[in-house]
């Protein structure tokens, strides 16, 4: 794994950060929260840049925000958080096929607003180098959705990724390898490779939302919120973030003990 890093971003002050964590009953709660918190802003003008992802956990908070029909959309750029590397353009799996059809087409931002790293460049280090660089130039995301991997990653930032990793090249893990084999026609046919924005890059983010449902999760998000900060579990930066909002339904926050 390719390890670009800056220094780590500085510890929560406890009175210049928060991190909310909200349990609540099921996937569609989670989903409804995560799109009032995420229509707050819209409204209030102060979305501007929007960090989506990808996956099962993320992808109803789109249809959730499309249902209500908000104006504004077409003033908002959407940030992806990665992209497979070496599917070809156009594949529906890739990240950036993803995107359009589940959050740029139905909340109606023009595709020329969707940015997501180029997976299918020549140099996949230039392209996440400019990625990095892209983001920037818009001033981070004002706010970043992220689910949590079984593994604990955040992004496609495997266990071992530094905390002050930018976006680079990645390899996956065989076991995000495995999780992802749902969305193919078979488990070979998931990449090896991805362009990832860093740990570091997402704490660029103003505000996060991170979001898992169900059993699956439960032990990566009790390693994320109450085990050790570090690169062993890199969703456990979040408390290293400003303002995170954690939603869990029951199952994911079942083996929280302070929850
Ligand atoms: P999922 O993926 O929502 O499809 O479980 C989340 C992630 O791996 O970040």
């Amino acid at each position: 794994m390719l390890t670009a890093t800056s220094p780590a971003p500085a510890p929560r002050g406890a009175t210049e950060s928060r991190l909310v964590v909200q349990v609540l009953p099921d996937a569609a709660a989670v989903a409804r929260r995560a799109a009032d918190l995420v229509a707050e802003l819209l409204l209030a003008g102060g979305l501007r840049t929007f960090g989506v992802a990808t996956g099962s956990t993320p992808s109803p908070v789109y249809a959730e925000l499309a249902a209500r029909g908000l104006p504004g959309w077409d003033g908002v750029r959407l940030f992806a958080l990665d992209e497979y590397v070496g599917l070809p353009a156009g594949h529906p799996e890739s990240y950036r096929a993803v995107i359009e059809r589940e959050a740029a087409g139905p909340l109606g931002v023009p595709l020329d607003q969707v940015h997501v790293p180029d997976g299918t460049a020549d140099d996949p280090r230039a392209a996440a180098d400019a990625y990095e660089a892209a983001l920037a130039a818009a001033g981070g995301a004002d706010v970043q959705l992220l689910g949590i991997g079984a593994n604990g990653h955040i992004g496609f930032n495997e266990p071992g990724s530094p905390l002050g990793s930018r976006t680079r090249v990645v390899d996956l893990d065989e076991r995000t390898r495995a999780d992802n084999a749902r969305f193919f026609d078979s488990p070979a046919q998931v990449p090896h490779h991805a362009v990832t924005q860093g740990v570091a890059t997402i704490g660029t983010a103003r505000r996060h939302l991170l979001l898992a449902t169900g059993a699956a999760k439960a032990e990566a998000v009790r390693a994320a919120l109450e085990g050790p900060v570090g690169p062993a579990c890199p969703a456990s930066a979040v408390r290293l973030f400003t303002d995170v909002h954690v939603l869990l339904d029951t199952a994911a926050a079942s083996l929280l003990t302070r929850a």
